[in-house]
């Protein structure tokens, strides 16, 4: 496994949990001695379980030395491709140089498999660079932060990119690995490089051009004084549009969504397809603005201004269940609101890491509310869903609260005192906020 990062750890301790035996490759010492000592190096259920137990039985290793590869059969790249410096399209000097250093461990008859996600183009391109005898697989990988163990050993599908003509070399080998995976029923479906490339830049700018589409309805809503959860609760009940991902509200973060849908525009323009960079750029437009919409929404709670007011944020990962702040909305908002004036103090229940300047940290929600005038939900952890308004009322003066997730029960804290203030929902009672 060349490159334990999210994906490449998950991956490497799910395939060590099939029964392989997995050698993890990375060049940060840091991350190696974590992984080597069965401690995840982020927040993710289920991973330490897999890295211990892989640890135990000695069919796993993380080691800084790339030359443990040798003798390996098949070898998974998974590093990181991030957003380039210099523009949207992604950076894939890591990817380059992890083919290109891999290369003088490989010999006829073993099998890379692309796991990272790069851009339509690129396997082929990485495949013409191998030695003879070495087949090239792209294998997108599907999985989610907060769920990434089980999306690895249970996915919803297995694809496999292969070079068109003939054979389809490398497949049987990967099946062999993903043996038990297969034998469930998972379905696995075999396409060309730049099919299995264009599935997963075109599956997660769906899930982003999803998320924007309802956002962009939330905007209507409260341009019309529709609620925007009325038409969503509608919407989802169209089979042909499905329940999950329309969730308005703050907006899509994280390491993946922004930087795919991004890199999918910069690549729709190389291949003089405007009209879909112009349709993923709008979308990432209206991402964009989702920040200013709710930082309004808080000023107006304030009264106008948030200028030397004091806010407690609730929430500060990109989304609950993970400790990620990669592009996280929240701490965009938080950013936000301090670039505004306010005085913000942020809690999370694992997101410890997210300092900024104009940022002050709270252990709980009980120190981050205590002398807020206002409260900002940005990141709907069960734990803030859950939160009985009465108790917190008893922690702060503040009796206005930004549900930016749209996630609380208005009717249960307007019962406790408290107004309720959502994108794309009319405001309760708009006199209580004079
Ligand atoms: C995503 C893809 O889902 C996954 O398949 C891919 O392999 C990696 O990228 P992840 O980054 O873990 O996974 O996050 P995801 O669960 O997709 O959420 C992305 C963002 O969208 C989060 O910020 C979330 O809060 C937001 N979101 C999601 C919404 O705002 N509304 C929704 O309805 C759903």
């Amino acid at each position: 496994m060349i490159g334990c990062g999210y994906l490449g750890a998950v991956h490497a301790a799910a395939m060590a949990s099939l029964g392989h035996n997995v050698v993890g490759v990375d060049k940060d010492p840091v991350k190696v001695d974590r992984l080597a000592g069965g401690e995840a190096p982020f927040f993710e259920p289920g991973l330490e379980e897999l890295l211990e137990r892989g640890a135990v039985s000695g069919s796993l290793e993380f080691t800084t030395d790339l030359g443990r590869v040798a003798g390996a059969k098949i070898h998974f790249v998974c590093v990181g491709t991030p957003q380039a410096a210099s523009g949207l399209g992604a950076d894939l000097a890591a990817l380059d140089g992890a083919v290109d250093s891999l290369i003088p461990f490989l010999s006829p008859g073993n099998v890379v498999v692309g796991k990272s996600t790069a851009p339509v183009g690129t396997a082929r391109r990485l495949a013409g660079a191998l030695p003879a005898g070495v087949a090239l697989v792209w294998n997108p990988e599907f999985l989610r932060e907060g769920s990434a163990v089980a999306d690895t050993l249970r996915p919803d599908r297995i694809v496999y990119g292969v070079a068109d003509s003939g054979e389809p070399r490398g497949a049987a080998e990967l099946d062999s690995v993903y043996g038990s995976i297969l034998e469930a029923g998972v379905p696995r479906l075999a396409m060309s490089y730049e099919s299995a490339e264009l599935v997963k830049t075109a599956a997660n700018s769906y899930l982003a051009v999803r998320v924007s589409f309802i956002n962009a309805v939330s905007d209507l809503a409260d341009a019309s004084g529709a609620d925007v959860l009325d038409v969503a609760a509608a919407l989802r009940l169209d089979p042909r549009i499905g329940s999950r991902f329309l969730n308005p509200g703050l907006g899509f973060g994280g390491g993946c969504l922004p930087k795919d849908l991004r890199a999918l525009a910069a690549r729709a323009d190389e291949l003089e397809a405007p009209l879909t960079a112009d349709l993923l750029r709008v979308a990432d437009c209206v991402n964009e603005a989702r920040i200013g919409r709710v930082a309004a929404l808080a000023a107006a709670g304030l009264g106008g201004s948030l200028d030397g007011r004091r806010v407690a944020l609730l929430g500060l990962a990109f989304k609950p269940l993970s400790d990620d702040v990669r592009n996280s909305p929240a701490v965009r908002l938080a950013a936000a609101l301090a670039g505004a004036g306010a005085r913000v103090v942020a809690t999370d229940p694992v997101a410890v890491g997210a300092a900024r300047p104009g940022l002050e940290f709270a252990v709980g929600v009980r120190e981050a509310v205590a002398g807020a005038e206002l409260l900002v939900l940005a990141t709907e952890w069960p734990q803030y869903r859950e939160l009985d308004p009465a108790e917190v009322a008893g922690w702060t003066a503040a009796r206005v609260i930004v549900d930016a997730r749209c996630v609380l029960d208005r009717a249960v804290w307007a019962a406790a005192g408290w107004t309720v203030l959502a994108p794309g929902r009319p405001s309760p009672d708009p006199r209580r906020l004079s």
